[in-house]
């Protein structure tokens, strides 16, 4: 029997790629999954069907998650890495897509260059899903989105407040903020400022983002803090941490949010850098719970993408 591709492929590879509807379908189908509610009943909706899973960059929680997604979907995942790839040897992206697409029923990516991810969708014949770029990280705000909601309510009468470098991470609440309809404060030394190009198109689109380097009058009156890593996979040191030193989440920042504002962090974080323990580990981090709704979220997409 041949390998049957779809002709127009559900990629999942920005949240700006996606329109709002689609995503509050996944996250619904996330938040059904999650109480035990299969989609039609189904226990194993993806039976039968594979995804490859293919990490340029180190990983534990994305890959973790995805593989352990697709097997409580009845289905299965292969991780696969560059050195163990003839990726590695120089077999182009694009080869690569078109085999990948004829043994398996989707492909995550995560990758230095946006292009690559970009070009592996150009290719292939069956969903990719964008497991982490240089520029975007749409899984890990899907899973946050799930979390602040749990806890709060619905994201769209948020102040979401970002504090720190103005990463990948960060680029994807840009996009979401254009979706979700929250206020989106972002807290950036100027050298480390999300692309002003990034900004104008979310604002182009409706979102409300407020941009400065004072990361007290971010955090004021916000409902949920948000931070990474000051050095990203890939990034050089160079001299991030006294350009960022100024942004680290502690309690004193944390008591300018409201009493009950919510901590997150995509996670692996550095206590001392860009979080104190106080507040990583404190009554209003929300961060485990947001690593465990990656499961969830990324469930979502992976139903939403393959049937
Ligand atoms: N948050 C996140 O993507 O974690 P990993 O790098 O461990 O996958
Ligand atoms: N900004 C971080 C996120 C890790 C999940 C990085 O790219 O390394």
């Amino acid at each position: 029997m041949s390998h049957q591709t779809s002709p127009t492929p559900k990629h999942f590879l920005d949240l700006d790629q996606l329109d709002a509807a689609t995503l509050r379908h996944i996250l619904d189908l996330a938040k059904s999954m999650k109480r035990g509610q299969m989609p039609s009943g189904n226990a194993q909706p993806l039976a039968g069907k594979s995804i490859a899973l293919v990490f340029e960059k180190p990983s534990t929680r994305t890959r973790v998650s995805f593989q352990v997604g697709m097997t409580q979907l009845g289905g299965n995942a292969l991780v696969l890495s560059p050195q163990e790839t003839q990726i590695g040897r120089g077999e182009t992206i694009a080869d690569t897509a078109r085999v990948l697409s004829r043994y398996v029923n989707a492909i995550m990516l995560r990758t230095h260059a946006a292009q690559n991810l970009k070009d592996l969708a150009a290719f292939a014949g069956v969903p990719v899903i964008n497991g982490l770029t240089d520029d975007s990280h749409p899984c890990q705000i899907m899973a946050d989105i799930m979390t602040y909601e749990e806890r709060k309510g619905p994201i769209e009468k948020a102040v979401i407040t970002w504090c720190g470098d103005g990463n990948n991470v960060a680029v994807s609440w840009v996009h979401a903020a254009a979706l979700f309809g929250f206020e989106l404060r972002l807290a950036c030394p100027e050298s480390l400022r999300v692309k002003p190009a990034v900004i104008e198109a979310a604002k182009a689109k409706g979102a409300r983002i407020i941009e400065t380097a004072d990361p007290g009058a971010a955090a004021r009156g916000s409902d949920c803090l948000i931070t990474d890593t000051w050095v990203s996979m890939g990034d050089e040191e160079g001299n991030r941490h006294n350009q960022l030193h100024g942004f680290q989440v502690n309690d004193a920042l944390m008591a300018l949010a409201k009493p009950d504002a919510v901590f997150m962090h995509c996670l692996p974080a550095h206590r001392g850098e860009e979080v104190t323990a106080s507040v990583i580990d404190g009554a209003q981090s929300v961060v485990w719970d947001e690593a465990e709704n990656r499961l969830h979220a990324q469930k979502g997409i992976l139903v939403w993408c393959m049937s």
